[in-house]
């Protein structure tokens, strides 16, 4: 039997206390029921007290052969995973976080395409957990190590060996050197932990950073840099008045997964709701959307036109003017902001009535000498008879009403069971994402870079019943931001999303999965395999 989430929670209590509405539009659980009377509430932290912190850029500790080239050296980084206590608002005592080199958001690579590097990722956190495992997810059984790790290049065109397999992980006092060739475009990548049924809770405690790729079509544009580009790591937490992190659990005895994590309170590269000074001219911001689950609508108070000119995987083709920018989690975007006419005034960056950020415009700067291009970068649609497969996945939500727990799958499957994607390596797919839960879902596939092609509203009832694609909207065409070049999608609740995906890079095993945490932790995510070649035709087939 098929049953909803918000009828899930409403059965386990999850939310007696209230709804909250989230940027997606849909009725989502305030956990209140489940979380102590220790959490701030609403309005108790005064916002914009703090100066935006800037993460530091990771330095080379030296350097070591090319895996691939063993003649040529190249840079080695050594990033530690420790736990920390920093400062996350002036009024507040310091939170426990976990961060790379005492850093939380870890520091920031700057790195340029086609020059490879080699990153050696060693856990040396406590040997406990702080946050509630759930001991009952697969992969997160008390069989196995309570704190491990595993790091993974979101966004990365990298090997698999390298990638940060789910179940890859390892424990304090091990490390793991990964491979980054950056063959790819400049973007925003983004790196975070990946461990198998805990992920959730290592990047909640931290775990997370920002890594730059660099070339020459960005180099020639002119667009503001140095200080004037600033990176920015948006995500929620909940906040206690101790100023400790709150992660709820639900009311059901021995499984504390709750389904998704909206926090009381944004940060912005570790700090809670910060200000930045800014001259009165032209800044490149690099926002990256860290949330477990929440989608941001970013938009100045006076609604503010600023413009789009990246997304997850690069330039788009030129700029988009937007008031108002939707980003779910994973999700990157580069945008430039003209505070030029603002000097002397301060802006609030909001997300709905959610206050993320203010900038404080000077009265004076320096010459403003950086540009906003017109054409960015070509970006070449792919056509869809370039496919040679489609593959219809669906998104699913189940309660199994013997034990109360929730299943949330991708194509009804486990991440267990057998690998059933398997495209060629140098081919391309199309993947339509039937989505037949009441959410919006930020579907992810590593290794690759796809292009979205259109969504469409259908009708669920009829695809439960006979498996049917009945639609009851108009084809919505890819536009403005999303005609860039992405790794992660917007799969709507009730509606076909269709993305268009070129396999290069390498062969072997990777993941995709669903981007809100919670989700993915509970077996939201599926391995697939890149094959060298088209397998024999099996007998069954
Ligand atoms: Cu951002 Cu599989 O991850
Ligand atoms: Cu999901």
């Amino acid at each position: 039997m098929t049953i909803t989430r918000r009828r899930f929670l409403e059965q386990a209590g999850v939310f007696a206390t209230g709804l909250l509405l989230t940027e997606t539009g849909s009725a989502m659980a305030h956990m209140e029921a489940a979380m102590s009377d220790t959490v701030l509430g609403p309005g108790e932290l005064t916002p914009f007290v703090d100066a935006l912190p800037l993460p530091p850029v990771a330095k080379s500790t030296g350097t070591r052969a090319n895996p691939e080239r063993k003649d040529e050296q190249i840079p080695y980084y050594r990033i530690a995973m420790r736990e920390m206590h920093v400062k996350v608002h002036r009024d507040l005592p310091a939170t426990r976080v976990w961060g790379f080199n005492d850093s939380s958001p870890g520091p920031v690579f700057e790195t340029r395409s086609g020059e490879p590097l080699l990153v050696e990722w060693a856990n040396e956190l406590p040997l406990k957990h702080f946050l509630p495992i759930d001991y009952t997810l697969h992969g997160a059984g008390k069989d196995v190590p309570e704190v491990r790790s595993v790091v993974h290049l979101h966004g990365g065109r990298t090997p698999p060996e390298s990638d940060g397999y789910p179940e890859d992980w390892f424990v304090p006092g091990k490390s793991a050197v990964n491979f980054y060739p950056n063959r790819q475009d400049a973007t925003a990548l983004f790196y975070h932990d990946h461990a198998m049924g805990i992920n959730r809770l290592n990047v909640y405690a931290g775990l997370q950073g920002m890594f730059l790729i660099r070339d020459a079509v960005e180099d020639a544009l002119n667009l503001p840099s140095g200080k004037y580009e600033v990176p920015l790591v948006i995500y929620d937490r909940f906040l206690r008045k101790d100023g400790q992190l709150e992660y709820p659990v639900s009311p059901i005895p021995g499984k504390p997964w709750v389904p998704e994590v909206f926090g009381n309170v944004v940060l912005v590269n570790g700090k809670a709701m910060p200000y930045l000074e800014v001259e009165p001219r032209k800044y490149r911001l690099r926002i990256l959307n860290g949330s477990n689950a929440r989608f941001y609508r970013l938009a100045f108070e006076d609604e503010h036109e600023f413009h789009v000119i990246g997304s997850d995987q690069g330039l788009l083709e030129s700029p988009v003017a937007l008031q108002r920018l939707q980003l779910a989690p994973a999700e990157r975007a580069d945008v430039i902001v003209d505070f030029s006419k603002y000097a002397g005034k301060r802006m609030q960056l909001a997300s709905d009535s959610l206050p993320v950020m203010q900038f404080r415009v000077t009265t004076q700067g320096a010459p403003d000498t950086s540009v906003l291009p017109a054409k960015l970068r070509a970006v070449e649609r792919i056509k869809e008879k370039a496919a040679v497969k489609t593959r219809l996945l669906t998104l699913d939500e189940h309660l199994n009403l013997a034990d109360q727990s929730m299943d949330m799958m991708l194509n009804n499957t486990p991440w267990h069971a057998p690998i059933t994607e398997k495209p060629v390596i140098d081919t391309t797919e199309i993947w339509e994402f039937v989505n037949l839960t009441e959410d919006t879902h930020p579907i992810h596939i590593h290794l690759v870079r796809f292009q979205i092609l259109d969504r469409q509203r259908i009708d669920t009832n009829a695809f439960f019943d006979s498996r049917s694609l009945e639609f009851i909207g108009d084809v919505e065409p890819a536009s403005g931001i999303e005609t860039g070049w992405k790794d992660t999608v917007r799969a709507d609740a009730g509606t076909l999303t269709r993305i268009i995906v070129p396999f290069k890079g390498y062969t072997g095993r990777y993941v995709w999965h669903c981007h809100l945490l919670e989700h993915e932790d509970n077996e939201m995510m599926r391995p697939y395999e890149i094959l060298a070649t088209e397998p024999q035709k099996q007998a069954n087939d």
